[in-house]
Parts: structure tokens; sequence; C-alpha cells
């Protein structure tokens, strides 16, 4: 794996290329205003000149109105569908729709999906760049902070079915992705929080990934940066945000770039998740999907400690992050044992009665890919 940073147009913006031995994985361009370079980005990347926009409620109309503005600049076409709010985007109906309306619209493989908005919008965009013309070029533009750290970046696309998320989807890497903090300042501050959720799970793997890739952490580990530098209020023009982004996209790719198709080591991007989907689902998705991540992180320290593979003081260290970032280490009262283990029984990482976790190991920073957790088990710590 290859990361190569270039000095974008001004002074704080890059570029980072993801590469794998044989093909450009990814590219993400990252920087204040790196926004109003969509337009010549798509341009210099593919000759079609149509781009649907995938659009969500609740992101302010400024954001979609000068995306359009900058694609005309361009000579670029803009087509807007809006989906519905959060998990119902990523539908099967909604799927069809955008299907139906680039084809009526007459897109080309060289035209483009672009996802503006959070990791719902990106997932259904995926999803639908990869299936439409069996592949169309894709731009995301996240506009959350979980969706600049991790929805946007590492190729996974989906939606949902019946009994459960995520459970039909592709790998597709995106052509571009542009990260530009700017669009988290009208990001709500539950949303803000959210991000943080998926942040604190990097903070937990970074000693595992530094380990078995080429990843490097910066002068002091995540745990340290958001121990030291965050609080609930995140600004979006603080000067340590955008470095702690890139480090969880670098992080994010040094994994997928090394077991892309997660036979392992991918595994761990999964920390926190079995019982975050469960939370989710349960709550019928009033829990952020970052916030039900940091519960279940804390919920894998807390079945680490029950094997003896992480004292006790690690659990307070993280229980006191996430205090200090606003982010709950349990879930509601209302959410019986009893419905969460149901939803946890679905998961995909289940084998007979036993589920695969991600489990911290030794110290934070550090996980165990592959500890069977029984059923039984979990039914005695949930
Ligand atoms: N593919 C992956 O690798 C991956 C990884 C993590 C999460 N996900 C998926 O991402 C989804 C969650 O993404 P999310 O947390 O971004 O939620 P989301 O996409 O549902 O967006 C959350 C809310 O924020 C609002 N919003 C977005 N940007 C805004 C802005 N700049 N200003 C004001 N409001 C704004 C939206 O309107 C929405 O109401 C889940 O479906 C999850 O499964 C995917």
């Amino acid at each position: 794996m290859r990361i190569r940073l270039q000095p974008g147009k001004s002074d704080a913006a890059y570029t980072m290329l993801f590469k794998s031995n044989l093909t450009l994985a990814q590219r993400v361009d990252i920087g204040p205003e790196s926004r109003l370079r969509t337009g010549k980005i798509l341009k210099q990347i593919a000759t079609g000149n149509k781009v649907l926009i995938l659009h969500q409620p609740g992101l302010p109309e400024t954001w979609l109105a000068e995306l359009k503005s900058v694609l005309s600049e361009q000579s670029l076409e803009a087509h807007v569908l809006i989906l519905p709010a959060g998990e119902s985007a990523k539908s099967t109906a909604e799927l069809t729709k955008i299907w139906s309306y680039l084809q009526q619209s007459e897109f080309s493989r060289e035209d483009w999906i672009l996802a503006l908005g959070g990791g719902a919008v990106s997932d259904i965009g995926g999803f639908a760049a990869a299936t439409y013309l069996r592949g169309i070029k894709l731009a995301l533009c996240p506009t959350t902070l979980l969706a600049q750290v991790d929805a946007a970046i590492g190729g996974k696309t989906a939606i949902n079915l019946e009994h459960g998320k995520n459970l039909a989807g592709s790998f597709y890497f995106p052509e571009i992705v542009i990260i530009d903090p700017e669009y988290l300042s009208t990001l709500p501050e539950s949303e803000r929080k959210s991000g943080m959720g998926e942040i604190v799970k990097y903070a937990l793997i970074e000693s595992t990934v530094e380990e078995e890739t080429e990843y490097k952490s910066g002068h002091l580990p995540l745990l340290k940066v958001l121990e030291n530098n965050f609080t609930t209020n995140i600004s979006w023009n603080d000067p340590s945000l955008l470095p702690l982004i890139a480090s969880c996209i670098q992080m994010k790719m040094a994994v997928v770039l090394k077991d892309p198709h997660e036979s392992r080591l991918r595994r761990c991007l999964n920390l926190g998740h079995t019982l975050g989907h469960a939370l989710e689902k349960a709550s019928n998705f009033q829990i952020s999907h970052g916030q039900a991540v940091a519960s279940g992180c804390h919920f894998a320290l807390k079945l680490a400690q029950s094997r003896n593979l992480i004292a006790q003081a690690e659990i307070e260290r993280f229980t006191l992050l996430l205090e200090k970032l606003g982010l709950d280490k349990s879930y509601p009262e209302e959410l019986s044992r009893q419905t969460l283990l149901n939803a946890m029984s679905s998961d995909k990482k289940r084998q007979g009665d036993a589920i695969r976790f991600v489990l911290p190991e030794e110290r934070l920073g550090k996980v165990n890919l592959a500890t069977q957790i029984t059923l039984q088990e979990l039914g005695e710590h949930i």
C-alpha cells in the first residue's frame, strides 16, 4: 500500500491517494474549502457531464445550492434526487427510484452519482453506483463527522432489508471523496457526538492497526489526542479536528487495503458494532450509529474484562473519555436485554450458538480479532 500526500490548492488542503500494488483504491481530497473544487475534480477524472446529486432532508439547502453552482461553473449538468431522512433512505424502493432516474435521464458509465450528505446517503449512493450499468462514477461529499471519518471511506456500500441493517451491498470504491470540515459547521451537536462515537473506536484499535499495517500514529496516540483536546463542544474550525479526521481515514484505508474483503484484520473496524447494530435496531434508529458504537465499545471492554483480557483501570479510563465527549456508555433501560439479545442473534458474525467478537486486549488500542462469545455469555453481561 502506498499513501501519498500531495499539496492541494490552498496551504492546508491536500490529496491523499491510497493505492494497493495494482490499483488506485481511493482518492481523498481533504481541507478547508475542498468542496469548492468539486466540479474541477470531477472534470479531471471522467468525461461524463451529468451528475446525479443524492441529497437528504435536514441538510441545509445552502450546501446543495453551492454544489450546483460549483458544478455548473464546470459545465456539469446537476440532477437532484432527495431521499427520505436517515435509514429510510437505504431501502430497495429508493434504490429502484435511483436506477429508474438514471435510466430515464440516460446516464452513461462516465456520468456520476454524487452523494451529498451523511452515511445513509453514501451507503445507498454507493450501492446504486456499483450496480447501475455494473458501475458508474461515484463521488462522495460526506457532510457528517461520522461519514467523513468512516462511512465514506473504505468502499462498503449497503441498503437495509426487512430483517436487518446493511444486509445487501457491495464493495465499490468511489473515484473521489471530498472532505471539507466546513460542512460540519451546520451539523447539530447530537450528530457531532455521533461522529465522535466512531472516532473513539479508532482510538481503541490504533496500536493493532499500527502493528499490522503501514499506518503510523501521530506523535501522540489518538486516545491521548482525544483526552487532551476534545470535549462535547467540537468546533468545525478547531485546528485539532482536521488532523483527527485525516488520522481516522488513514487508519481505515491502511486496514482496508491490507484486507479489502474482511478475511481477518478488517474485522477490527467492527469493534463495538455487534451491540451497536442491535441498539440501533431495537431503538428503531432513535440511537445514532456513533452513540451505539460507543456503547458497543464499552460493552466489548466489559466482555474483555470478564475474560481477563484487560484490566478494570482501562475500562475506567475509557468511561471517563466517553463522559468527556458527552457519549453514553450504556443504553436506555426501556430496551430489554432480551430484545437486544434477539437483535444480536441475527448478527452476520454468528456461527452456531456463538458470535465472533472483536475484543480489546492488554490495553486500550490493542484488539483480539476473533473471540467466540456464546449467546448465554452475552446474556450474562448485557
Ligand atoms: N459504509 C460504511 O463503511 C459505513 C460505516 C459507518 C456507518 N455507515 C452507515 O452510515 C449511516 C449513518 O451515517 P450518519 O451518522 O452520517 O447519519 P445520516 O446519514 O442519517 O445523517 C444524520 C443526519 O444529519 C443530517 N445532516 C447531515 N449533514 C448535515 C450537515 N452538514 N448539517 C446539518 N445536518 C446534517 C442529515 O440530514 C441527517 O438527518 C448508517 O446507515 C450506517 O450504517 C456506513
